[in-house]
């Protein structure tokens, strides 16, 4: 029977595979984009009167638009004098879900609500201009499914690195934690896993399913309800095994830390990022400059739960621990880019609504980056740390035709990054306030 059903499985392989003719062949798509203004974050300059050849999802080149001679065929979309930007880079989302209500999101709704809606918030996030994400925790393997819809070209979003699964100790940041021990949830794949030989194994597991990233929780959190917002919450035995056993995949590690030295652990224990960085300190900073860690601090979400999540029914112990984080984050951001620590621009949306994740711009500049700097952090910074350096974070040859456009100039205002008029992702165009031409249609 099995060798029956391989013989099958390989004849239709077979017929799939029958080579088209050279005249069935269909022609490279051809595409010029001309803008009066395109930030290169690589040089951290603009640069004026550019065209860009693009052939199917693909910058073939760039220069001055008096150098660039359109190829037969292209069609030319010139996008006037708006200032165009390569693709914005989120290191940090959980693009599967979004609050609306704390017991509600737990009780009422279940991985299949996930599922089902998750479409709608990566639609959002790429319409704001963010064409890649990492998506870092998300249970039971929406963000996988997500992505692979995705990537098959079924539905509209960014491209997603994934983690599946947070990784998190018992009664850690990603358990349920303060309900009765009789709350059960049947058949959840969650990230709990102790000792290093089961965080070894949940690695392994979230490989097997489909992550292109680990996500694991060395502190304590805001949004959870274990007492701490900051303790320590894997040893450094425990991440250092997460790390060793991803790296043997190929994988980084992305630890959540907001305390002090859960942070300086998962640094010593060789994790590409720390999440959050709340209560960061001078040594912390310095190890981080060290072992060339990242930092993705997510400083603009504070504002959104103070306004926001009473109404929504949390308990007032984590609105209490927000704001013990929120003022001191950003103030510890300040003396990080003092410092010249490497920092990637990493929102945490589905705390606050998909689509804004533009907002933290102005934040990191209030807080003492250069619009040039929080440019970067959310594109050749945010690539070099998902490890994408060569293919998004730059409208350069080879790289994939992920750029987006704003009316303005956002080195002047940054939060001109909140309003995008244009998006393209892969050479298609998802949004376009600026020109007739069309925008990619799904059934
Ligand atoms: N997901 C994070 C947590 O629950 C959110 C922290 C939000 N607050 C902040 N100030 N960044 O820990």
């Amino acid at each position: 029977m099995k060798l029956t059903l391989r013989f099958a499985l390989f004849a239709f392989a077979a017929v799939l595979s029958v080579p088209l003719s050279a005249a069935e062949e269909t022609a490279p798509r051809l595409l010029v984009i001309k803008a009066a203004h395109v930030v290169d974050p690589v040089s951290g300059t603009i640069l004026p009167a550019q065209a860009i050849v693009i052939e199917n999802d693909k910058v073939r080149s760039i220069g001055p638009v008096a150098s660039v001679a359109v190829p037969a065929g292209a069609k030319v979309i010139d996008l006037g004098d708006a200032t165009v930007l390569p693709g914005l880079i989120d290191c940090h989302t959980h693009v599967t879900g979004q609050p609306e209500n704390f017991y509600e999101d737990i009780f009422r709704k279940s991985p299949v609500d996930q599922a089902t809606t998750s479409h709608l918030y990566a639609k959002r996030t790429l319409t704001a201009g963010f064409t890649t994400i990492r998506n870092v925790g998300a249970d039971n393997y929406v963000d996988f499914a997500l992505r692979n819809a995705i990537n098959a070209g079924k539905l509209a979003g960014p491209r997603i690195l994934a983690s599946g699964p947070a990784l998190s100790a018992t009664g850690g940041h990603g358990d349920l934690n303060g309900m009765s021990p009789y709350v059960r949830f049947e058949g959840d794949i969650n990230g709990i896993a102790n000792g290093v030989d089961e965080v070894r194994k949940k690695v392994r597991e979230n490989i097997k399913y489909g992550a292109d990233v680990i996500k694991i929780l060395a502190t304590a959190g805001v949004l959870s309800e274990e007492e701490s917002v900051g303790g320590p919450q894997y040893t450094l035995e425990e991440m250092k095994a997460a790390v060793d056993e991803a790296a043997m995949w190929g994988r980084k590690v992305a630890a959540h830390a907001h305390g002090t030295e859960g942070i300086k652990l998962a640094i010593k224990a060789g994790v590409a990022s720390i999440e959050h960085a709340s209560f960061i300190d001078d040594e912390g900073i310095a190890l981080a400059k060290q072992h060339g860690s990242y930092l993705v601090p997510d400083i603009y979400n504070d504002d959104y739960i103070l306004a926001e999540y009473s109404r929504m029914g949390y308990p007032d112990k984590i609105i209490a621990k927000e704001k013990l984080v929120g003022r001191t984050q950003r103030e510890n951001f300040t003396k990080a880019v003092k410092a010249g620590a490497k920092i990637a621009y990493g929102t945490d949306s589905g705390v606050y609504p998909h689509g804004w994740n533009g907002k933290q711009f102005r934040h990191m500049v209030k807080w003492g980056m250069t619009p040039m700097q929080a440019i970067q952090s959310a594109t050749t910074s945010a690539a070099d740390l998902l490890g994408w350096k060569d293919r998004v974070g730059e409208i350069a040859p080879g790289y994939y035709a992920d750029l987006i456009a704003v009316k303005g100039d956002p080195l002047a205002d940054i939060t001109i990054l909140e309003h995008v008029a244009f998006v393209m992702k892969g050479g298609e165009i998802y949004r376009n306030e600026l020109t007739a031409d069309p925008v990619k249609q799904f059934e």
